[in-house]
């Protein structure tokens, strides 16, 4: 069994979860290829929420090519639920997030939510995070304060690169991304706090505060449910 058919048996785990909750609501639709995989599977389903919110602009074409509501976050007081992969979670359910670039609008829908439904394979489970260079979206004009602090934690910082050019890559919001390697990262909270702190930081992707709740876990076993 490859990757890919890891995310679509979790995509799939994660929408027989969903179908569980009571119809006619709102719900929090994450990015990346396992948050596609859950969308697509999702999709002959869709009259079940009155709507969703979502992560992303990748995220937003998805849904309405598939028929999907999109409500905009303002007009929604709260949802049931947000669905979304990870790149790294450990046994706590805090996670790393951000390899996509959206992790700004993520943190929002899921301080929204009711719960965190995190999917993925089980090569994202980590004992410690860390080994994923840690994403943190910045305005642009701090790029160089910002980056000294964040060496500070004892990574390395480097900017994020549009593919293919030698330009920054944009997130959704304008901002750039600078993406922390080699850290350790044993009080996912703490650093959390304090990376939120520093001037010019918009969003660090580290999910502590709003850690998963129920992650569904894909292996060549099958499909394992978490609850911390
Ligand atoms: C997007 O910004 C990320 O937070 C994604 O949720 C995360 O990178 C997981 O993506 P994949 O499902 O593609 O691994």
């Amino acid at each position: 069994m490859n990757q890919d058919q890891l995310k679509q048996m979790v995509g799939e785990a994660a929408r027989d979860e969903v179908l569980k909750l009571a119809p006619g609501q709102v719900l929090g639709i994450g990015t990346g290829s396992t948050a596609n995989c859950f969308i697509d599977a999702l999709a002959p389903h869709k009259d079940h929420f009155s709507g969703t919110v979502s992560s992303s602009n990748f995220t937003t074409e998805r849904l309405l090519k598939h028929g999907f509501k999109v409500l905009n976050p303002n007009d929604v007081a709260g949802l049931p639920a947000y669905v979304d992969g990870a790149d790294e979670i450990d046994p706590a359910g805090h996670m790393i997030k951000g390899g996509g670039g959206a992790l700004t609008r993520e943190k929002i829908i899921a301080s929204m939510a009711n719960q965190f439904i995190c999917i993925c394979d089980s090569s994202k489970q980590v004992p410690v995070l860390g080994h994923f260079a840690l994403p943190v979206e910045i305005i642009p004009l701090a790029q160089g304060v910002v980056t000294r602090e964040l060496e500070k934690f004892g990574g390395r910082v480097s900017l994020r690169l549009a593919k293919a050019a030698q330009e920054p890559f944009v997130t959704d919001n304008g901002a750039w991304i600078l993406d922390v390697a080699g850290l350790k990262i044993s009080d996912p909270k703490s650093m959390e706090s304090q990376i939120n702190q520093i001037a010019g930081v918009i969003t660090v992707g580290l999910f502590a505060k709003e850690k998963a709740n129920i992650l569904l876990v894909s292996n060549v076993a099958g499909v394992e449910r978490v609850i911390f």
